[in-house]
């Protein structure tokens, strides 16, 4: 059998000791900060959107280009329909006070996840977002919202079958780089960073296809609590990683 290279992924790693180009974040433990302090688990959910803010300004400063936060996952429709709500009103408040200042500062914002069955207002503000900052060219922010990596990744399967039984591609042209473009993220590097709080352990439905050679980072504080400095550590932490995907390093060799 012969086993050539993988021709699109480099061997030896490029970002050692650089930053990240794009860092995924699973903002994790709101509830349980709240808590933790005797308040209701939506207190926990003010506080972290005020944590994404600081995070959005940091990643700006210290030249992060990508950010993908997963703000609501195709599961968490699971919870009471009071946390729901509230997490919809906050997802409403985020985007209505927020959207002109993330404009001006030249963000573009970009959403991912399932849309055809979303309330039609929070559709279209999301639309609107996505619309009135397609031409920026700063920090790019990627919302996770409705998102579910194993739906993503139905879809995108379906459409490309789709194409095939319509004629448009052949079955060979179905291809990694083919299924990477058809999934919500089309057209993004994968993450190199993906950073979870909260001490949890797992993806939790989040990126499974394009977090094949991502470097993770677990933080045990909770979201609310992850603060610039936690984001330097995360970020230091990973200019010492070594990323070999499957090679070996250039010293080992
Ligand atoms: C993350 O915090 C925010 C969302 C999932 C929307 P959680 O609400 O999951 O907080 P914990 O994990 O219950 O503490
Ligand atoms: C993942 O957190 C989803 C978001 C952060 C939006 P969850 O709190 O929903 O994940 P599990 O249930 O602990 O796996
Ligand atoms: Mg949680």
């Amino acid at each position: 059998m012969s086993v050539s290279p993988h021709p699109q992924r480099p061997v030896e790693d490029s970002s050692s000791g650089k930053m990240p180009k794009h860092v995924a974040f699973i903002m994790d433990g709101n509830g349980r900060w709240a808590t933790a302090r005797g308040l209701p688990r939506t207190e926990g959910h003010r506080q972290g959107l005020e944590t994404l803010r600081s995070i959005i300004r940091h990643a700006g400063k210290v030249g992060v280009e990508i950010i993908t936060i997963y703000s609501f996952s195709s599961e968490n429709w699971n919870r009471p329909a009071t946390e729901v709500s509230f997490l919809m009103g906050l997802l409403k408040r985020f985007v209505q006070r927020d959207l002109s200042e993330l404009h001006e500062a030249n963000v573009r914002i970009r959403i991912i996840g399932g849309r055809s069955d979303l309330d039609p207002g929070i559709l279209s503000l999301l639309e609107e977002a996505e619309e009135l900052t397609r031409r920026n060219s700063g920090l790019e922010l990627v919302v996770a919202f409705n998102y579910g990596s194993r739906a993503e990744i139905l879809r995108a399967a379906q459409h490309l079958a789709q194409r095939v039984q319509d004629g448009d591609i052949r079955l060979e042209e179905i291809t990694e780089e083919a299924f990477s473009q058809s999934l919500d993220t089309g057209g993004l590097p994968d993450p190199d960073l993906i950073i979870r709080t909260s001490g949890e352990l797992r993806l939790s439905n989040f990126l499974l296809w394009q977090a094949a050679y991502s470097e993770f980072y677990f933080c045990d504080l909770n979201w609310p609590d992850f603060d610039e400095a936690a984001f330097d550590e995360a970020l230091s932490c990973f200019g010492n990683r070594q990323r070999r995907y499957g090679g070996l390093d250039a010293k080992a060799l």
